[in-house]
């Protein structure tokens, strides 16, 4: 009966993903239009997975723990941001008993039934659905029994995949690039938070990439005669340093804080990262190239070599991959946290300010390179 129900609601759905072997694992099964999911976990002081979302934000969330009877109370939440998930108007679940033999290594086995599909107040589950799971050592404070007067203190574990309950042999596909949590490096301590640092790495590179190339090329092409040697001074100042030491170090930061590792389960989120690897390669190349250019400077060249022309096209193309990921870093900030709303058109305004100000440089001064001219070598090109 229950196998023709699952034929006939056309989403079978049934097996096992462990997210976290031996320490974190959901089984699925279809009962008619419901699917009943059965966690167990190694941790024992509440657990959670989020349905239709590989992120907290847009997660519909079922979390349970031990009530003061020694039962499994499971809450369903909806998931907002990075703080604990407002409960669920509506409560889609029913808690029913173990459906899955509990684990030798499992601290808190659960199982609940919901429906399948929802069309409203949670999301469906689907064989493409992206999920996420928490799981925390620490027993909640509040009344254990409501939970609405739930205290979640944040969890120790965490992850997304990409479960198919329905393969037998169940691929999980996981937001840190393999089946286990990878850990950052360095987590943030009681003082800052991961936000503040993702906001640090996310200024440092608007400065880098919207606001720094747009002064350092305008000086490269169009200020060369009237700064003198200064254009060199100032061409260094700004792509060098601004763009490519604050990129640098913006990079860093977030390697050492974040645990993804350019295997992102989320599509703009794993642009930004490979985006973002190939600029921070990239822009060493540049640095280097446009020291060659000034080392092999000669006054009397009758053209421009082929690593001043590397460098102008390496230099234009680089700009542009910079802006675009600048643009998806802001993107994927906007999935996980709430963006505040000038920062878009702010991003706009910069880059309007920035290509009028090329326009004016184009139209009133236009290109301004050294060939055969018998100025100081000092004073010449590195950059268009
Ligand atoms: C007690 C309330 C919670 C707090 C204070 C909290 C806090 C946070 C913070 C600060 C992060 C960013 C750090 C990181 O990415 O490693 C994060 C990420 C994450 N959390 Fe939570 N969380 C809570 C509840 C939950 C629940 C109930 C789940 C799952 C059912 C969950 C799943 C995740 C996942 C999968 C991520 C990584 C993806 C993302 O960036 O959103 N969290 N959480
Ligand atoms: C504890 O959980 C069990 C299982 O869900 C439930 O039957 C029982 O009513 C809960 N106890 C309280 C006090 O909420």
């Amino acid at each position: 009966m229950n196998l023709i129900l699952a034929i006939l609601s056309s989403v079978v759905i049934a097996g096992q993903v462990c997210p976290q072997q031996n320490s974190f694992c959901v089984v699925a099964q279809t009962q008619g239009s419901d699917t009943c999911f059965t966690i167990h976990s190694s941790f024992n002081g509440w657990n959670g997975i989020g349905i239709g979302s590989t992120r907290m934000k847009g997660a519909d969330m079922y979390i349970g723990w031990t009530n003061s009877t020694g039962g499994v109370t499971v809450g369903n939440f909806l998931g907002g941001g990075h703080s604990q998930p407002p409960v669920n108007t509506v409560q889609n679940h029913r808690v029913v008993s173990l459906m899955d033999p509990k684990p030798s290594w499992s601290q808190l086995s659960f199982s609940f039934c919901r429906p399948t599909v929802l069309s409203s107040n949670g999301q469906s589950v689907t064989p493409t659905a992206g999920f996420i799971y928490g799981a925390s050592g620490n027993i909640p404070t509040g009344n254990l029994d409501d939970i609405n007067k739930i205290n979640l203190l944040q969890h120790d574990a965490n992850d997304a995949f990409q479960p198919d309950f329905s393969a037998s042999n169940v691929p999980v596909v996981s937001n840190n690039g393999g089946s286990n949590t990878v850990k950052p490096i360095l987590t943030p301590s009681s003082n800052f938070s991961l936000q503040s640092v993702i906001i640090t790495h996310g200024v440092l590179m608007f400065i880098a990439w919207a606001v720094s190339p747009f002064i350092g090329i305008y000086i490269a092409r169009y200020l060369k005669s009237a700064l003198g040697h200064t254009w060199y001074i100032l061409h260094v100042f700004f792509m060098a340093v601004l763009t490519g030491v604050a990129t640098l170090v913006s990079f860093i930061l977030i390697f050492l804080y974040s645990a993804d590792r350019f295997s992102n389960i989320d599509a703009i989120g794993n642009a930004h990262e490979k985006i973002g690897l190939v600029v921070v390669v990239a822009v060493v190349i540049q640095i280097i190239l446009g020291y060659i250019s000034n080392a092999k400077f000669d006054p009397d060249r009758p053209a421009i070599p082929w690593w001043d022309q590397a460098h102008w096209w390496l230099g234009r193309s680089l700009f542009l991959l910079g802006l675009v990921n600048v643009y998806l870093g802001i993107a994927y900030y906007s999935r996980n946290y709430d963006l505040a709303g000038w920062v878009l058109p702010v991003f706009w305004i910069v880059i309007a300010v920035g290509i009028a100000g090329m326009i004016y440089g184009q139209a009133t001064k236009g290109q301004d390179n050294h060939v055969k001219s018998t100025e100081d070598s000092r004073k010449i090109m590195v950059s268009e």
